[in-house]
């Protein structure tokens, strides 16, 4: 497999993760025990990637404090940071000047947000037979609305691109995974802001180049919010998607050094215990991302939810699809469901907020 390289971007607030991403941006988010990107970095390396430039933004420093040279993946990484964020395109174009390549190599291009099964070297074998000038990950997916809609003819050439239209033709969209030919990325405008998927794929399409479109149905999720987050983690526990970088065998449970999980307690459908957490004895933990240092008190519920660094859930709380932010106290009998978020630090009186009528 030929060397190559990839531009990451990771500029973006994140904003439909607050507070999860108030003080950590998405892509470092802890997902199945580890950053999120470092699934990404793992399986870009076994694609054939050797070195990585990172666009940041928002947040850039922690990034290289995360990921260091990557020299731990196997991976040579580079940091480009855009002092006011330059969009989609205006990122790529940036990360750009640390390429080594020449003008003719293709260019993997990834969101940072995306978990991905699909065959990565099978694009960029296509992109390069075909000599594209772009070619797009396409997956499909209930709602295209809520994504860059990519209708294509029968030979695979995309033939419009519509970012977020509420009316999709297609249910087959941009799954956020590109392979650039370097020129192509060279004839974006510098220091502007672009999007490449409002502005660059339109104009290339207008003009007649070739944009290709790979439409592989394997495992993808855009964890982008917290539904999302949160099953994209119970994904990559329990195997579904297979990462190198999980720290441990997949399962039911992923309990990460120094967790407490009492033998009374039940723990499973795809969860992680982060260090130094403790669930105590008769509490029930199903599907969810408990962050280092929480406590889970006997008698709680806590289903398909997040529970913040050093937060504590009392007993007999009830948690559903709910986010609860770093060292934020949860007071006994809460019942906090359906996307419910607490900010970090708060701190809920015992029986301050319920669902149910029959109370
Ligand atoms: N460096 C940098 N600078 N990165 C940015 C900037 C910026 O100004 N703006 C966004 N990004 C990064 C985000 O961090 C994220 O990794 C990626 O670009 C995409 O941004 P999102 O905010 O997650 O976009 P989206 O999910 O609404 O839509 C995108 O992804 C969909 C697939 O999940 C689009 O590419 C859609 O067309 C696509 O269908
Ligand atoms: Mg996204």
């Amino acid at each position: 497999m030929p060397e190559l390289e990839a531009i990451l971007l990771v500029g973006g607030q994140g904003t439909r993760l607050r507070p999860l991403t108030l003080g950590t941006p998405k892509p470092l988010l802890p997902t199945a025990g580890v950053p999120f990107l470092a699934h990404q970095l793992a399986r870009a390396r076994s694609f054939g990637v050797r070195r990585v430039v990172f666009a940041t933004s928002y947040r850039a420093e922690m990034f290289s404090e995360a990921f260091g040279d990557g020299s731990v993946f196997g991976l040579s990484l580079e940091y480009v940071v855009e002092e006011t964020p330059l969009g989609t395109g205006g990122a790529i174009r940036n990360a750009a000047a640390a390429l080594t390549c020449g003008p003719g190599a293709p260019v993997l291009v990834l969101n940072g947000d995306i978990l991905s099964g699909h065959d990565v070297g099978e694009q960029v074998a296509r992109h390069v037979a075909r000599r594209a000038a772009v070619t797009l990950h396409l997956t499909e997916v209930d709602d295209p609305s809520r994504f860059g809609c990519v209708p294509t003819d029968d030979e695979g050439r995309v033939t419009a691109f519509l970012e977020k239209t509420p009316t999709p033709v297609t249910n087959r969209v941009n799954a956020g995974c590109y392979v650039f030919t370097r020129s192509v990325i060279d004839a974006i405008p510098p220091g502007e802001v672009v999007s490449v998927e409002r502005e660059t794929f339109p104009g290339l399409i207008e003009s007649g180049a070739l944009v290709l479109g790979y439409a592989e149905a394997a495992y993808w999720l855009d964890v982008g919010t917290p539904a999302a987050f949160v099953r994209g983690s119970r994904d990559l526990v329990l195997g579904r998607l297979a990462s190198p970088a999980l720290p441990g065998p997949p399962g039911d449970l992923l309990t990460l050094p120094g967790a407490t999980v009492s033998d009374g307690a039940k723990v499973d459908g795809g969860s992680v215990v982060g260090a130094g957490a403790v669930v105590e004895s008769g509490a029930q933990v199903s599907g969810s991302v408990l962050a280092d240092g929480c406590v889970v008190r006997s008698g709680a519920t806590v289903t398909d939810s997040v529970v913040g660094a050093g937060a504590r859930i009392s007993s007999g709380v009830v948690l559903r699809d709910a986010v609860i932010g770093d060292g934020a106290v949860v007071g006994p009998g809460n019942e906090l469901l359906a996307g419910t978020r607490l900010w970090p630090g708060v701190v809920l009186p015992e029986c301050a907020v319920r669902f149910s009528s029959d109370v």
